[in-house]
């Protein structure tokens, strides 16, 4: 009961809270604007990329996230920026869409809190078109040895309070692991952000 008006009432602003500091939306503009074509963004959240997109290269867009009161949020901001977007409201684990349709799919600061991210790769996969671009903006291991520690010791509990976010993963791992060819490939420590959470990936792949 307390876990579930939590996850209604409270996550969700703290998500779009957490997720629109300056530094964030600094690395948003780095790579949202390179989406194009039909477009999946997956885990949409609150719709905080959508200020980001270039509207002349849009096709359409599919907004996926299983929280309906993050998509209610991202439907807002989606109608004030007429931009054209379905909702799915699932994991990424299942998606709802035929395979071989999508040109982009965009994916930040969401690998991370995915449950079964093979199996949501697998599935972003087949939903690619042969010549698709994966773009990625995420969190995850830091290269410090003692900033792992910490990041090792803190994700039980982080992870208990931004709905299964983990601040310990791998992203390139996770990519390659999959399958996925990474074309180019940032990372740094985020501005005026702790190290524990800040450490950021960013690039694209394809498949
Ligand atoms: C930290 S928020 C990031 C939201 C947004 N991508 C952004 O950049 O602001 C993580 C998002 O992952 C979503 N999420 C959780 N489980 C998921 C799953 N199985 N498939 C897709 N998205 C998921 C959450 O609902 C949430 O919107």
């Amino acid at each position: 009961m307390i876990k579930k008006t939590y996850e209604k009432y409270v996550l969700p602003k703290m998500l779009d809270c957490c997720c629109s500091t300056k530094p964030i939306n600094y690395q948003r503009n780095k790579i949202v604007p390179k989406a194009s074509g039909t477009i999946l963004e997956v885990g949409i959240g609150s719709g905080l990329n959508m200020p980001f997109y270039q509207k002349s290269e849009i096709k359409k867009v599919y907004g996926l996230d299983p929280s309906e009161e993050l998509c209610d949020m991202a439907k807002k901001t989606a109608q004030n920026l007429e931009i054209n977007i379905d909702f799915l409201i699932n994991g990424a684990e299942e998606i709802k869409l035929k395979s071989d349709t999508i040109d982009t799919v965009l994916i930040t600061y969401t690998m991370c809190s995915i449950p079964n991210i093979n199996e949501a790769l697998r599935e972003i996969k087949r939903v690619m078109k042969a010549d698709a671009k994966f773009i990625f903006c995420e969190h995850g291991i830091a290269p410090d040895k003692n900033i792992i520690k910490w990041q090792n010791r803190i994700n039980p509990l982080w992870s208990k309070l931004f709905g299964g976010c983990n601040i310990n993963k791998d992203i390139p791992e996770i990519l390659n692991t999959n399958g996925f060819k990474i074309e180019s490939l940032d990372q740094m420590y985020l501005p005026s952000t702790p190290k524990i959470v800040g450490y950021n990936y960013w690039g694209q792949a394809t498949i």
